[in-house]
C-alpha cells in the first residue's frame, strides 16, 4: 500500500490561534477558496507523494539523521502573499522568514530525501504556511483587502523541537493529516567542564 506523506514543521498553539482568526475573517469573504482547517496549518519542507509503505522506516531514519545535527531554533510567521502573486492568487499564504537554520535544514531533508529517490523540487524554497487554494478568480477582492491588512504583520515565533513526516488522507471532506513520526531535533546537554 501507498502512503501519501509530507515532512513538516508544526506551529505551536500561539500563531495556530492568531491564523485561525485570519482565516475566520477570510472565510467570511465567501470567495471561492478552499480554506486550511486550522488544524491543518503546517510548513511543508518536504513533500513525498505517495511512498510504498515499506519505504517509510528508510524516510524516518534518514529525517533522524538530519534531526540529530539540527539544533532547536524559532521561525518567525510574517507577513502574507500568494503563488504566483496576489494579483492572480493560486495558493494563499502567510510568510515564514528563510533564516539560515531553516534553509539548512529544509536543504538537509531534500538531500537525504534525494538518496532515498526523490526528485528534488524544481523551485527554490518559499517557506510559506499556505491558507487556502483558489478555485476560481471570484470574490478575491476582499479577500486582498483583508490580506493588505497583514503585510508586514508578525504572527509570531515558532519554536522548533521536531519535525513531522504526516500522512496525508484525501476525502471528499478534504484532506486529514496524521503524524506517522516526530523527529526530536539534537538537545545538546552541557555538562560541567564541557
Ligand atoms: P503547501 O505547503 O504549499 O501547502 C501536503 O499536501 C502539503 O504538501 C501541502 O501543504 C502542500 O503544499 C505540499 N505539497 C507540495 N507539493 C505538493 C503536491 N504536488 N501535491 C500536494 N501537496 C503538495
Amino acid at each position: 500500500m501507498a502512503i501519501r506523506s509530507f515532512v513538516a514543521l508544526e506551529l505551536s498553539d500561539e500563531v495556530r490561534e492568531r491564523l485561525t482568526e485570519l482565516l475566520k475573517r477570510l472565510r467570511q469573504t465567501n470567495a471561492a477558496v478552499k480554506w486550511v482547517e486550522p488544524e491543518n496549518l503546517h510548513l511543508t519542507l518536504k513533500f513525498l507523494g505517495e511512498v510504498p509503505e515499506e519505504q517509510i522506516e528508510a524516510i524516518v531514519e534518514a529525517l533522524k539523521t538530519v534531526a540529530q545535527v539540527t539544533e532547536p531554533f524559532p521561525f518567525t510567521v510574517r507577513g502574507v502573499g500568494g503563488f504566483p502573486d496576489l494579483r492572480r492568487p493560486r495558493v494563499l499564504w502567510v510568510g515564514v522568514e528563510p533564516t539560515p537554520s531553516l534553509m539548512r535544514l529544509q536543504q538537509n531533508v531534500e538531500q537525504v530525501m534525494g538518496q532515498l529517490g526523490f526528485p528534488p523540487e524544481g523551485r527554490d524554497f518559499h517557506p510559506h504556511i499556505t491558507l487556502g487554494r483558489v478555485k476560481a478568480m471570484v470574490g478575491l477582492e476582499k479577500v486582498r483587502a483583508i490580506l493588505n491588512e497583514y503585510i508586514g504583520v508578525t504572527f509570531g515565533s515558532v519554536p522548533v523541537k521536531h519535525m513531522t513526516l504526516f500522512r496525508s488522507d484525501l476525502s471528499r471532506e478534504g484532506p486529514t493529516y496524521t503524524p506517522i513520526a516526530l523527529l526530536p531535533l539534537s538537545q545538546h546537554q552541557f555538562s560541567v567542564g564541557e
